[in-house]
C-alpha cells in the first residue's frame, strides 16, 4: 500500500509539475525534531528516509506497536540483523521519543 502511494505521488509530481499539492503534503510530514537528524544519519540507510523501510522493516507506525522504552532498547541492543549502539545515549533517547510518536 505504501509503495502504491509512493508511486502515486511520483506520478502526480510528473503529471502536475512542481507546484503540485503532493509536494506540500510531503512537507507536512517532515516535522523536524531532535530525533530526526540522528535518524537520517544512522538509521535511514536501512529504514528509509520516510521510515517505510528498505533493508530494514517499515517503522513508520512503530509507535503504535512499541513504546519509547521498547524502541530505546532496540536502538541500544539491536535486533536480528540490526546492529545496536549506533547512536549516543542522548541521540538514542531523542530518536526513540520521535519514533514512539509515529503511529
Ligand atoms: C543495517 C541495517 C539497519 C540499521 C542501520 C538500522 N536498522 Fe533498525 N532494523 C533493521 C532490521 C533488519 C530490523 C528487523 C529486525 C528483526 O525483527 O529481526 C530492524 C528493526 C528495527 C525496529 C523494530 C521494528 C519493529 O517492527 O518492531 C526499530 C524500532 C528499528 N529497527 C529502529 C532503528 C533505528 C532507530 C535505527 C538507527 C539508530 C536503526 N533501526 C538502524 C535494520 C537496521
Amino acid at each position: 500500500m505504501k509503495k502504491l502511494w509512493t508511486a502515486f505521488l511520483f506520478t502526480a509530481l510528473i503529471t502536475s509539475g512542481c507546484s503540485s499539492d503532493a509536494v506540500k503534503e510531503d512537507d507536512k510530514n517532515k516535522v523536524v525534531s531532535a530525533g530526526e537528524k540522528p535518524y537520517n544519519r544512522s538509521c535511514a540507510g536501512c529504514h528509509g528516509a520516510d521510515l517505510t523501510g528498505g533493508a530494514g522493516p517499515d517503522i513508520s507506525k512503530v509507535g503504535g506497536k512499541s513504546n519509547e522504552k521498547e524502541i530505546l532498547k532496540i536502538i541500544k541492543d539491536g535486533k536480528g540483523m540490526m546492529p545496536g549502539d549506533l547512536l549516543s545515549d542522548k541521540d538514542s533517547k531523542a530518536v526513540a521519543k520521535w519514533l514512539a510518536d509515529k503511529k
